[in-house]
């Protein structure tokens, strides 16, 4: 184990980062000691992945620089940060497509035999022991395709790639954002083996609960500058949320009661590829809750009511019209609009600006668009770029240039603001912060008034009972059950979320880690 100096671990030194126009940190001084962990928090675009970015060598500083061990380090490349021993499990993950999860994970370290040839017996026991070692054994099959592999996944792939070889400085970009309760304490545990074994850690989340739960320290940055370093151990949720976004804010989700007895969305019977058998009704006004961990079959069971995977049986009705499976275009013209999970892969025009990304519906449509209401869609692209406090210049700012947070927020835009008969939103807090999940639950409730019918998949309890007059839970592609407002607690919601699980025996720990489950 190490020995804890003064000076171990991690450090910036006036650091400062522009990009073109933008200062996206201008003057941080801050430590990140070894045998800590540090929790590094701030609203969407404050800087937080830019510093990450500094220390990884992706990025180099315009000012200041960085401490290792208490000595300056040039972090010209990548490269050069790894070999020094930092790592970081970035935001978006990078996964190559067409090679498996164990290559994914090794590439560029790949074992070889004699005459260069791919050693697959020693790679194949290198990341059996690795998934082992974490915890991941049950979520991660290591001959899946990187194509293969959902969000989740993906993550797990960062986190074992960063985890490779010895590490003094390990960043987690907010890590757990695709993960289920499960994985994150699977992570949280792996978190503490790293930080005691004397690993500076750095965290990124918006999560509250997370942050005061694993750290030490939580330090602030507003606006590219650091607001302040708090000890976790005395800091309260409150100030915390002072110190990020400038303000105290009111509650964060809004009680009403509007939803009225016209069903608009009827699913019978429903039946895909990842789904079985799903019968749901959504009424105008009704915000219904969709409940379940990672891999239950909400996202495909939406993407298949947007019209984007493929229906084997069952219906579909919109205000009693019925919905052909594989249409995209017509359902959206029925009224159904879809934020989906997986925002930057499926739904975001990275090259496009602000305005147009927000006023584009989707590609098929595109050509339509244009022609229409061109100040209208900029004046509803700017409302909504300022309700939701989207950080750019303007909303002429390219899509690509923004934080992770701020372009989950134009995806949102797009769908609040065409207020669609029924709206789909999947994760839709996932990845912002404090201030703009606030407001985002307020456009929701604002909806629902005025007679959308909303179906909200979240992976966050508290948010699933903020918002839902009704939850519905999923586990293996089916339903396990569905609670009213007033019966719907956290422990239920899992109890059911789980329901296969405790059904085949009641010992969560040995099912989890019995891999043949007697049925
Ligand atoms: N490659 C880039 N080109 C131009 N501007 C950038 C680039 N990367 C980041 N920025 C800008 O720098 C600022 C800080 O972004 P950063 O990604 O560090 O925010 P963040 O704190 O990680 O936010 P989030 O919580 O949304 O992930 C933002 O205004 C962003 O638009
Ligand atoms: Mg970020």
């Amino acid at each position: 184990m190490t020995t804890k100096t003064t000076n171990a671990g991690a450090g910036v030194r006036e650091l400062g980062k522009r990009f073109g126009e933008v200062r996206a940190l201008g003057g941080v001084t801050l430590d990140f000691p070894a045998g800590q962990v540090t929790a590094l928090m701030g609203e969407n675009g404050a800087g937080k992945s830019t510093l990450l970015k500094i220390l990884t060598g992706d990025h180099q500083p315009t000012e200041g620089s960085v401490l290792l061990d208490g000595a300056e380090v040039e972090l010209h490349s990548p490269a050069r940060a790894r070999a020094v021993g930092i790592r970081i499990i970035p935001q978006e993950p990078e996964i190559i497509p067409h090679v498996s999860v164990a290559e994914n994970v090794y590439a560029g370290a790949l074992p070889r035999k004699a005459g260069r040839r791919l050693d697959r017996a020693e790679l194949r026991r290198r990341i059996e022991a690795d998934l082992d070692r974490l915890g991941f054994s049950r979520v991660l099959d290591p001959d899946l395709l990187g194509s293969e592999l959902t969000p989740a996944q993906r993550q797990l792939v960062e986190i074992l790639r960063a985890l490779t070889g010895e590490a003094k400085v390990i960043a987690f970009d907010e890590p757990t954002s695709s993960l289920s309760e499960q994985e994150v304490e699977a992570l949280f545990g792996l978190i503490r083996r790293l930080r005691d074994a004397g690993v500076a850690v750095i965290y990124v989340s918006h999560r509250m609960k997370e942050i005061f739960q694993l750290a030490d320290r939580i330090a602030v940055l507003r606006d590219g500058t650091l607001a302040g370093v708090l000890d976790a151990a005395q800091a309260s949720e409150g100030e915390l949320v002072r110190l990020m976004v400038g303000r105290d804010l009111s509650a964060m989700f809004v009680r009403q009661n509007v939803a009225t007895d016209q069903v608009v969305l009827d699913v019978q019977h429903l039946s895909t590829d990842d789904v079985t058998d799903i019968s749901l009704t959504v009424r105008a006004g009704e915000v219904v809750g969709l409940a379940g961990l990672i891999g239950a079959g909400r996202s495909e069971l939406a993407l298949a009511l947007a019209g984007d995977l493929p229906v084997r049986s069952g219906t579909v009705h919109l205000d009693g019209q019925e919905l052909r499976s594989g249409h995209p275009g017509a359902v959206i013209r029925a009224g159904l609009g879809l934020a989906p999970e997986e925002r930057k892969a499926q739904a975001l025009f990275l090259q496009r600006t602000i305005r147009d990304n927000t006023s584009l519906v989707v590609l098929e449509r595109l050509r339509r668009w244009r022609f229409v209401r061109r100040t209208a869609e900029r004046e509803l692209a700017q409302q909504y770029a300022d309700r939701l406090r989207v950080r750019a210049p303007s909303i002429e700012h390219e899509v690509r240039k923004l934080s992770g947070g701020n372009q989950q927020k134009v995806v949102l835009a797009r769908w609040l603001a065409r207020k669609p008969k029924v709206l789909i939103l999947d994760e839709p807090t996932r990845g912002i912060d404090v201030g703009a999940k606030a407001e985002i639950y307020q456009i929701i409730a604002d909806l629902a008034k005025e007679g959308v019918a909303l179906l909200v998949i979240s992976s966050e309890l508290p948010e699933v009972l903020g918002l839902a007059d009704r939850v519905v839970v999923m586990q293996n592609g089916r339903i396990t059950g569905e609670l009213d407002r007033a019966e719907a607690t956290e422990e239920r919601i899992l109890a059911l979320a789980m329901a296969d699980d405790l059904a085949s025996g009641p010992d969560l720990a040995a099912a989890a880690s019995d891999e043949g489950r007697t049925a």
